[in-house]
């Protein structure tokens, strides 16, 4: 299993190596087990961090876990960007979510399923085995949807080019987003 996550990770990596994240200061939000961070960490060399609401890492990446799932304990700031890998279509709080890394972060970067029938069976079901007590709302939303809370949250957005392999089943989103002045 591990290794479509590590080539969901690539996926990822491209996507975010043209907004220039290697080498930055990044928080991992939603990171899951951690093999998808390890993966940014190794092709971006990210100085990272994970959060989450459940820790089940299987990988040794830094972590601080979230009290509550509406809040990001981390101060004003920290980071250089703050990262939404395939999380926000799992929270019931998916606007303070991106208000809280408005707020935590300088950016932020954001790879989001799009929804399909496959996609949602394939969902439901690994992340149950991944655990079994992630939340799996499916709060999945189109382009439009997505990018008209951004304009309602005061973040501008910026639409990424994401490459698959053909063979790859699945699509996304990838948004970078900063802060409207
Ligand atoms: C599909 S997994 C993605 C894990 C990892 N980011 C990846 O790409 O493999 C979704 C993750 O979102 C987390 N999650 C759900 N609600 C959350 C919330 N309110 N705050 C942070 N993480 C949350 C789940 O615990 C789970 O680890």
């Amino acid at each position: 299993m591990s290794i479509t996550q590590k080539k969901r990770a690539k996926i990822i990596a491209d996507a975010y190596r043209n907004w220039g994240a290697e080498g930055k200061k990044a928080l991992d939000v939603g990171c899951g087990n951690g093999v998808v961070s390890d993966v940014l960490v190794a092709e971006l060399g990210l100085n990272l961090c994970g959060t989450d609401i459940i820790d089940y890492r299987t990988t040794n990446i830094p972590f601080k876990q979230m009290e509550n799932p509406a809040e990001l304990p981390f101060d004003d700031l920290s980071f250089d960007f703050v990262m939404f890998n395939d999380v926000l279509h799992h929270s019931e709080h998916i606007e303070s979510l991106i208000l809280e890394g408005k707020r935590v972060g300088h950016a932020l970067l954001m790879f989001e399923d799009k929804q399909s029938f496959l996609l949602t069976i394939v969902d439901v079901v690994l992340n149950h085995i991944y655990s079994s007590r992630m939340p799996v709302p499916l709060n999945f939303k189109t382009r439009e949807e997505w990018c008209l809370l951004f304009d309602k949250l005061g973040l501008e957005w910026e639409v990424g080019e994401v490459s698959y392999p053909f063979w790859y089943p699945f699509q996304h989103f990838a948004f970078r987003l900063v802060k409207r002045i």
